[in-house]
């Protein structure tokens, strides 16, 4: 199952696709090569120390490649179920190069750490995934304590009922979503082109408030409706799914979403679906959930600890007040319980980085597909889950975003709700005419033929499609 109308690709020199296949690729497998080479000279077994030279030299082959627009090569057989699925994929499109290939099909770079002995598990992306998280610390404590009132006020009502406390409850189920939502405005993909700085000032409260303005379309009543109504009729298990996306901030503010939706009862399960490899850039793999509970557990050390930059430059971080290290002792408490208890559920699938769009879930992953159905709503996060769930194709950006997702959509049997920062070229369920007033704003496009006012993070797009 693949849409009917084209996917963008590398070769459209007015598209994202082709900006990232030049402009953003060259810097992220530099700094995966940047990333390995440290730890390789940190390592004193001289076996692992080689092998670990050895994948260097693929990964900067790799660079010359892409640069040099040549023709992509079958993936090695590392034991993946997905080789033979890139493979014939790659097959089917005439093994065509670099610059002329469907975006989506080519960010799969683990082969050579599958390959090797000593670094299968390494992520090259751990070590910016871990100072990013360190680097919003701000966002982190203002959100913590904030947590921290609302679970203490939300028990302090439990009993509450009538029109008001009805109205409140909605409007923090909005208020939870799009913390969430503006959490993965932040990806460290997109970090080639900000600055630590502008990161902690898309994360603030006020932040989030300007940006309100900026969702194009929010379904957010929609999904509240489901979750309400499930409640109401009683059902004992009520389970909300999160597609995960970035590792880090994001991750953490998922926890945020998950934990209010246990506390307020609106769920009694929440399912986390991490990635099972390492993932463009900073996605979610299932040691990064626990290593954000570990930081948690021990705030201080996390925060206080210089880190291997900060010991270079003779420099350490400031000390965490008491009051803010409880507030994070008291969230990993809260997540802790509930992660021992089997209320909050990590359940990683390879259907997730499998080559290929949404569209091919229901006969590509039967097993998840069924699974997914017993959910009351499924939360997909981020712009590549976007892609995914739209085919990544050149629609009509006035096609409804149902319409859109195709097998995922009315009658699947699935309640998806996408919570999307715009990072790519795709944008459907806008208003006829919306496309072109967001190319003439400053910075949009303009009338040269890219949809550039979709590249930033800057917009987001909230949609709900009713399976069931
Ligand atoms: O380069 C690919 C990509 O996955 C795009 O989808 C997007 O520009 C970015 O990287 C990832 O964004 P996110 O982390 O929100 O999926
Ligand atoms: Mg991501």
């Amino acid at each position: 199952h693949d849409t009917k109308t084209h996917p963008y690709l590398t070769s459209d020199k007015t598209s994202f696709a082709y900006i990232s296949a030049r402009d953003r690729w060259p810097v992220i497998v530099t700094g995966a090569i940047d990333d390995l080479y440290r730890s390789t000279s940190q390592c004193d077994d001289a076996a692992k120390q080689d092998e670990g030279k050895k994948i260097v030299e693929e990964l900067v082959h790799l660079k010359y490649e892409l640069q040099h627009d040549r023709n992509l090569t079958p993936i090695r057989d590392d034991g993946g179920a997905d080789v033979t699925l890139y493979n014939h994929e790659l097959e089917k499109l005439g093994t065509p190069s670099w610059f002329s290939i469907p975006w989506l099909y080519c960010e799969r770079i683990s082969t050579s750490f599958n390959l090797s002995s000593y670094w299968k598990s390494y992520d090259v992306f751990s070590r910016q995934k871990i100072n990013t998280f360190r680097s919003s610390r701000p966002a982190v404590l203002e959100l913590a304590g904030r947590y921290k009132d609302l679970v203490t006020q939300m028990q302090a009502d439990k009993n509450k009922t009538g029109a008001e406390h009805e109205e409140t409850q909605k409007v923090l189920f909005f208020e939870m979503c799009e913390i969430c939502l503006w959490g993965n405005a932040t990806d460290l993909s997109l970090l080639t082109s900000l600055t630590y700085e502008d990161i902690q000032k898309l994360q603030g409260s006020e932040a989030r408030k300007a940006s309100e303005k900026n969702i194009l379309v929010n379904d957010l009543g929609a999904a509240y409706e489901v979750l309400t109504k499930a409640k109401s009729e009683g059902k004992a298990e009520r389970r909300v799914d999160i597609v995960l996306d970035n590792a880090g901030f994001e991750l953490y503010v998922d926890l945020i979403l998950a934990g209010y939706l246990l506390s307020s009862g609106l769920a009694t399960h929440v399912v986390l679906h991490p990635k099972s490899i390492p993932w463009f850039v900073s996605d979610v793999l299932p040691g990064d959930f626990a290593a954000l509970l570990g930081a948690l557990a021990s705030p201080k050390t996390f925060y206080e600890t210089p880190s291997e930059d900060e010991k270079l430059q003779d420099k350490s971080p400031p000390p965490l007040a008491d009051k803010e290290a409880s507030e994070l002792s008291f969230l990993f408490q809260e997540w802790a319980t509930m992660h021992a208890e089997g209320q909050l559920i990590l359940r990683p699938n390879t259907f997730w980085t499998h080559p290929g769009s949404y569209w091919r879930l229901p006969t590509e992953a039967k097993d998840l597909y069924e699974d997914l159905k017993t959910s009351e709503l499924v939360v997909f996060k981020g712009d590549l889950n976007y892609r995914k769930l739209t085919g990544d194709a050149a629609w009509d950006p006035s096609t409804s975003f149902v319409e859109a997702i195709g097998p995922l959509g009315p009658g699947s049997g699935v309640n998806v709700l996408a919570l999307r920062t715009c990072k790519a070229d795709v944008a459907v369920g806008l208003k006829p005419g919306e496309d072109e007033e967001l190319r003439a704003t400053e910075g949009g496009g303009g009338d040269s033929g890219a949809r550039k006012w979709a590249w930033s993070g800057k917009w987001a797009v909230v949609s709900f499609s009713g399976g069931k």
